[in-house]
Parts: structure tokens; sequence; C-alpha cells
């Protein structure tokens, strides 16, 4: 008799494992709503921060941080909020609610940190890759870097066995993590995370540019998608890769000067990663 091959898994396996997913927190929603409402202002923003004291906290450690290297310490809330600007706060407020979120998907704390802190930093590599082009969206590409490993995510936290596996399968053969995926299933995390954005209602161009984010290079029309690509090779220069990611990255050079972009920036945008990585773990840390 034949041996029956077990079925791989697929996209539907991984929605029914994960059940209802943990919806996006008042907050998160709250900044999404005023980030699109034109007739919003700074004020709105300030008094959610105002409101909520962790984040009021985050606030503080993050204008005090190397990020905005100020010769003396801010105390006073206010003064923190003004000093950001209304577009560094709007981010900040996106990405600690989303980490609330994230963090809800479950799975063992050490993981998980290291997956947001490559998300995170690739966020803010992303805003400024895009912050020369006008007719790109930096909150955009900043809320694709930060979902775009989501899918990882929910393998870590929803299905801990098939993530080991697929990490131990990248470790044997010198791969990355998305290579192994094919290895180990029908689905991989750019496909999950894909699902889950669009579950979470964000932008249609967030959720295409999650889908194809590894498949950046044959998708011209998904320019954010290419965004993440670049902010995902500096972040492999830099190590702050997230678990599960052996082997090497390259970056085609001529797709990156055909966005706009010299070879000098590379090495700039290099240099700032460390310090947005601490960015990253400043809105990681509890609160
Ligand atoms: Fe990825
Ligand atoms: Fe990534």
């Amino acid at each position: 008799m034949r041996k029956k091959t077990p079925r791989r898994i697929d996209l539907e396996d991984v929605k029914s494992k994960v059940g209802d997913l943990p919806s996006l927190p008042e907050a998160v929603t709250h900044v999404l709503r005023i980030m699109d409402d034109p007739s919003s202002n700074a004020t709105d923003v300030t008094n959610i921060v105002v409101r909520d004291a962790g984040t009021a906290a985050k606030v503080l450690r993050l204008v005090n941080s190397a990020y905005f290297g100020l010769a003396s310490k801010v105390s006073d809330i206010k003064h923190a909020v003004t000093l950001l600007g209304f577009k560094e706060l709007r981010t900040l407020l996106l990405a600690a609610g989303s980490f609330g979120l994230l963090s809800k998907l479950g799975g063992e704390q050490k993981g998980f940190q290291e997956i947001w802190k490559h998300s995170a930093t690739v966020a803010m590599l992303a805003r400024r890759i895009v912050a020369r082009r006008l007719e790109l969206d930096q909150e955009t590409a900043f809320a694709t870097g930060l979902f775009h490993d989501a899918g990882k995510l929910a393998l870590f936290g929803y299905m801990p066995i098939m993530y080991r596996k697929i990490v131990a399968e990248a470790k044997k053969q010198s791969i990355s993590f998305f290579e192994a995926e094919k290895l180990c299933m029908d689905t991989n995390h750019a496909e999950i995370g894909q699902w889950m954005a669009g579950a979470w209602r964000l932008s249609p161009s967030v959720v295409a540019a999650i889908g194809l984010h590894h498949d950046a290079v044959n998708a011209p029309n998904e320019p954010y998608a290419l965004v993440c690509e670049f902010a995902n090779y500096i972040c492999w220069l830099k190590g702050i890769n997230g678990p599960g990611n052996f082997g090497q990255r390259t970056l085609d050079l001529a797709l990156w000067k055909n966005f706009g972009l010299a070879s000098d920036d590379l090495d700039a945008l290099a240099a700032i990663a460390d310090i947005e990585s601490e960015f990253a773990e400043i809105i990681a840390q509890g609160g």
C-alpha cells in the first residue's frame, strides 16, 4: 500500500488556527482615523498622549533618546510633544499601539521582541527612504514596514512547532526564512500577513505591499513593497534581521538607482539604522 503524504499547511489552515484575530487597539484606530482626516491637527493627537500614561512615558523616553540628540533632558509631556512634532508623534502612537496588538498574538517573549525590533526598524527606514519621493506617502511606507512580517508573528504565536521547523530548515540549508517556508508549507508569512492586514482594514496599498514584500522586484506597481525590500536589505547589512534568516541577501543596485537613490544614500541609511533600532526598542518596552 502506498504511504499517504501528509497534506501541507496552507493559508486556510493558518486562518482556522488563528481564529479571531485580536483587533487593533482603540488608540491605534483613533490615530489612523486622525491620519485620514485632513481637518485634524496636532492638538487632537496630543490629547490622546496626555490621556494615556504609558504612551506619555514612551514619548518622554523617545524625546530624550539618542534619536533626537537633545542637549538637555525634557520632562514636561507637552513640551516633549512640541519637540517631537505631529508626524513623529503619529508614528510613535501607531507603532506603540501596534506593539500592544502584535504582542497579543502570543509566543515566547524573546523571539517576539526580535521580530518586533526588526519590523519597527524596517518601518523607520522605509519612511526615510520615501522622504525624498513626494508622490509617495511616508506613513504608508511606515505602516508597511511595521506590519510586513506580521505573518511571522502569527506563525510564531499560533503555530510554534511549524515556526521552529522553518527556522531549523533555514539554518540547515543557509537560506532565508521565506525560502525555508517554501519547503515546509503551501503558504508563507507574506501571504499570511496580507490576510491579517486586510482583516485589520489597513490601507489597500499597505495590504498589497505586505503580500508582495518578498517579490518586490517583480512588482513594479507596488513601490511600497520595493521600499520594504530596500529597508530589509539595510537591516540585513546591520544584522537586525529578526530570527530565522540565514544565507545572503543582495541589493539590485539598478532598482535602487531607478528609485532615485544614490550609493551614498545606502551608507547614510545604514549609519542611522542603529539609532532607528534604538527607537524601536523604546517603543517595544512595556507600558
Ligand atoms: Fe518578510
Ligand atoms: Fe523583514
